[in-house]
């Protein structure tokens, strides 16, 4: 496969600071040289330009903290990632998760006919602790972090909704893995809007194998499916480098186990690793472990 690398690092979308690192760390953690080993051709496109905040007066805009620098970042990613052939792997590394506003936009206009709304139907498999399904008037805290998947189905401000010029995602086609924080209003959009979400409940209940297998079928009639791995999904204890840990997460195994299946199924087209915090890491392990799974949807088997 011939994997593009794009780093986004921002992390104008997180309440703490250090994400905007989490690219560096994870080619720091070999990313390219293991995807390399397992056969493939992997090329390093370098980073999308980001303001740094320092330079920026931090102040909300409709309750939006930093928005006009996030849209030109994930415009910018999407533009990027949207100009790749088809047959590439898009790999980015964020930065905090609004940076998958721009990948997933970017992604389902890849291959895509210019034009209003012209993007292609892209399935998204969203591994997360968090649903990040909030919208600038259910934002408890107004960090756009935990507002891309609104905002990716057409909801909330106009300035995000609009990236993909017209083109959005159908909650039907996203599918949530690991989740166990929702905040109240979150909760209520969410089951109005019809997104599968299994919980980490459902994890433990069902168990990885099952889930896997309930979400290619539901995703059954989507070519091309994106995805969109949050560190804080894993359980701290695996990856303690992240500004949102949240008790009560996936195992290495399941991590792992989740990855081998997607992989398998040979359908996905493209991923983001984001939400790496270097700052609050323990020597580089979140890193390390993010890039392990990626080789896991990458290839990397045991025997
Ligand atoms: N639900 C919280 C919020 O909206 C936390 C979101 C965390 N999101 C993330 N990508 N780590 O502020
Ligand atoms: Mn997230
Ligand atoms: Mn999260
Ligand atoms: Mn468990």
């Amino acid at each position: 496969m011939d994997i593009s690398i794009l780093g986004i690092p921002m992390d104008l979308g997180a309440g703490r600071r250090g994400v905007d690192m989490g690219a560096s760390a994870l080619r720091n953690a070999q990313l390219a040289r293991t995807l390399r080993d397992l056969g493939h051709s992997v090329s390093d496109l370098g980073d999308v330009g980001v303001a740094i905040p320092e330079t920026l007066d931090k102040h909300a805009n409709g309750g939006l903290v930093f928005l006009e620098p996030i849209v030109d970042a994930c415009r910018s990613a999407a533009e990027r990632i949207a100009a790749l052939p088809e047959t590439a792997f898009p790999l980015t590394l964020g930065g905090d998760h609004s940076v998958s506003m721009g990948t997933v936009t970017g992604n389902a206009l890849r291959g895509a006919p210019a034009g209003q709304g012209a993007g292609t139907r892209l399935g998204l498999i969203w591994v997360d602790a968090h649903t990040d399904y909030n919208t600038p008037t259910s934002s408890p805290s107004g960090n756009i972090h935990g507002m891309p998947v609104a905002h990716l189905t057409g909801l909330g401000d106009p300035r995000l909704t609009g990236l993909g010029g017209g083109w959005h995602m159908r909650p039907e086609d996203i599918v949530m893995i690991g989740i166990r924080s929702v905040d109240t209003r979150e909760r209520e959009a969410l089951r109005e809007a019809g997104i599968r979400a299994y919980t980490m409940k459902d994890v433990d209940q069902l168990g990885i194998t099952r889930i896997v297998a309930e979400t290619l079928e539901r995703l059954g009639g989507v070519e091309r499916l994106h995805v969109s791995f949050d560190a804080d999904a894993l359980d701290p204890g695996v990856c303690p480098g992240v500004g949102t840990p949240v008790p009560g997460g996936l195992t290495y195994r399941e991590g792992h186990l989740l990855m081998e299946l997607l992989s398998e199924s040979g359908r996905v087209t493209s991923m983001d690793i984001v939400e790496v915090n270097p700052i609050l890491d323990t020597h580089n392990q979140t890193a390390e472990v993010m890039v392990s799974m990626a080789a896991s949807l990458l290839g990397q088997r045991i025997l």
